[in-house]
């Protein structure tokens, strides 16, 4: 993770802030004990696992098990990478930083080259719209109602109707075809070779939160097949993690305290143009959990607005779901037949559309109106099949009020008993519409030896014992090859006099695994005074017994090998 940026800057920068204080500007903390707990930011969890430790300068998720120093936390609620993460606190702090650490190009991530190929890409894409090769897509554009202004605004482009226009520009300014490849941008000939990815379309480049260009959108400038082809996903690109447009409209989104989803680039283009700021666009796949996270950030309240054909689907209504279990407020506005959100702003004007707005109906309503719409009420079995659909809506409300009250609700408009949707309601398995993905990953990761973990953990409380355990054992001893890093890690920063704290330590350390074992160490009970020293000479002893074992294990194969091959030498 260090790198660049040398150790003894980061660790001033860390000296200087409270993570406390850091992670408080984005979400509420309260005491508890010596520490501070909160509902993870990372994990969906209705009792609060996150803590946060002012005296270590940790935060620790026990669902989740992330984890990390202020650094990582930036990183991950923000989304910066770590260089980006220091240059925020080194601010906060008031420590410059050595302009050299800035602008190393040799060291440069894969990441950062990515960014700086869409940039230069985006870049290309837009010149092309503009100068006389772009003349008919502009047209396009404007005869489709854009306004020149948003053209610029949106970094609006166009790919040339050739094979290897972006590839021979990106070659001019030294990127290598491999990388272009990486970025999405080419792709490459079965024969060999490489040839651009988009050609004779018109360019979205889709912005993330920071306004850097992550990937592209490409519609074709007639009715051909595919309408839109779209970026691969790419380190810097996954696209249910993103949200078109939010980095222009996320102000808004909080002013107003709601936002309005629509699916396609225009979609989100028109309406903003003329004046609905409070807009983004899910690029027309189902909303994830991690879109619907993305904007909690700003507001509790969306109304998605579809045109009427996906909107009359139960697939769209049941993807609506994840709103409700991130206890969020969702409505839905259905468009007349023929008419999605661009077409309905260009021909109605943005009066009427932000008027079908204000008229949004719950989901609750409206899923309620189309099953009515597609089933007959008065047909059992019809009745079955409503209830059904209604009830896995019902059942993802945390709060029991409004469960009751919903059901009440499903029970006269269907006219069956309270008693018997509720019977059905319980028959629910309560199963979350998505994985968790964090907690997923955390029971894939191997079992962390104990003994091994408790000497690292002791070495974090008690620097004095790190001399006793560094005479004792090397870090080869550890067989967790992970652990063992982290201890020679420790002993290193001993024998140099430095100071062992847990949220330094972090900064040296590259992997997930490893960080979570000081994190949650970190806030495991502490061991008393007394009993440490008895301890580390009894996990010493195992260490020492347990590596002794494994010798004997290996020797003993060998042995069993040798006579089976009777030889006697060996
Ligand atoms: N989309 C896509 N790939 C496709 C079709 C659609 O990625 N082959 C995404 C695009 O983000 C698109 C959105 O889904 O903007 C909505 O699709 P659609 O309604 O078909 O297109 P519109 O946005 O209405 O495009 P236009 O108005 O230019 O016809
Ligand atoms: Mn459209």
């Amino acid at each position: 993770m260090a790198g660049r940026i040398p150790d003894n800057i980061l660790e001033d920068i860390l000296s200087r802030i409270d993570i406390v204080e850091v992670i408080s500007g984005y979400i509420p903390l309260k005491r508890a004990g010596r520490n501070f707990r909160a509902l993870c930011p990372f994990h969906h969890e209705k009792t609060p696992s996150f803590m946060v430790s002012p005296d270590r300068q940790i935060y620790h998720c026990f669902g989740c098990s992330a984890g990390g120093n202020a650094f990582g936390f930036l990183m991950q609620y923000e989304r910066l990478e770590f260089p980006e993460a220091v240059e925020v606190l080194a601010k906060k702090a008031g420590i410059a930083l050595p302009e050299v650490t800035r602008q190393d190009s040799q060291t440069t991530s894969l990441v950062t080259q990515l960014y700086k190929i869409n940039e230069l890409a985006s870049f290309f894409y837009e010149n092309n719209l503009n100068s006389s090769a772009g003349h008919l897509a502009k047209n396009y554009l404007l005869k489709r109602g854009l306004k020149e202004e948003s053209i610029r605004l949106f970094k609006l482009g166009l790919a040339l109707d050739k094979w290897d226009a972006l590839i021979n520009y990106l070659r001019s300014k030294n990127i290598s075809l491999s990388i272009l490849e990486k970025a999405g941008l080419a792709l490459s000939k079965e024969g060999g070779g490489y040839y651009d990815r988009f050609r004779q379309r018109i360019i979205f480049p889709i912005f993330d939160i920071k306004s850097r260009a992550i990937g592209f959108g490409a519609r074709v400038l007639d009715d051909t097949l595919p309408k839109y082809i779209n970026s691969p996903e790419t380190p810097i690109y996954t696209k249910g993690r993103n949200l078109y447009g939010l980095n222009f409209s996320r102000e808004a989104i909080r002013e107003n305290d709601f936002v309005v989803v629509v699916e396609g680039y225009l979609d989100f283009i028109l309406p903003f143009q003329e004046g609905l700021k409070n807009v983004v666009a899910s690029q027309g796949t189902a909303l994830t959990y991690e879109q619907a996270r993305l904007l909690k950030r700003y507001t509790h309240n969306v109304v998605v607005v579809y045109d009427p054909d996906k909107a009359g689907e139960l697939a769209t209504l049941r993807s609506l779901d994840i709103f409700v279990e991130e206890e969020m407020a969702v409505k839905v506005v259905s468009l007349p037949q023929g008419f999605d959100p661009d077409l309905f702003v260009r021909k109605e004007g943005i009066k009427s559309f932000k008027d079908r707005i204000s008229h949004a109906e719950t989901l609750f309503d409206y899923k309620l109106k189309v099953l009515k719409s597609r089933y007959n009420v008065k047909e059992v079995a019809d009745k079955a099949k409503i209830s059904a659909e209604m009830l896995s809506t019902i059942n993802k409300f945390k709060n029991a009020v409004i469960k009751s009250e919903y059901l009440k609700k499903l029970s006269q408009a269907i006219d069956v008993q309270e008693d018997a949707l509720l019977a059905e309601l319980k028959k629910i398995k309560t199963e979350r519409s998505y994985a968790e993905p964090s907690q997923v990953d955390a029971k894939k990761a191997s079992p962390i030896n104990p003994t091994e973990k408790l000497l690292i953990k002791m070495m974090l409380e008690e620097k004095e014992l790190i001399h006793q355990i560094r005479q004792a054992l090397e870090p080869a001893d550890f067989q967790d090859e992970r652990l063992g890093r982290i201890v020679s890690i420790m002993f290193d920063l001993a024998g140099e006099g430095k100071q062992i704290e847990p949220h330094k330590i972090i900064n040296y350390l590259e992997d997930q695994d490893l960080l979570q074992v000081i994190c949650a160490s970190t806030f495991s009970p502490e061991v008393s005074g007394s009993d440490k020293e008895k301890i580390v000479n009894d996990c010493i002893r195992r260490l020492k017994s347990q590596k002794l074992n494994s010798r004997k294990r290996h020797l003993h194969e060998q042995i069993k090998n040798a006579q089976e091959l009777g030889d006697e030498e060996k």
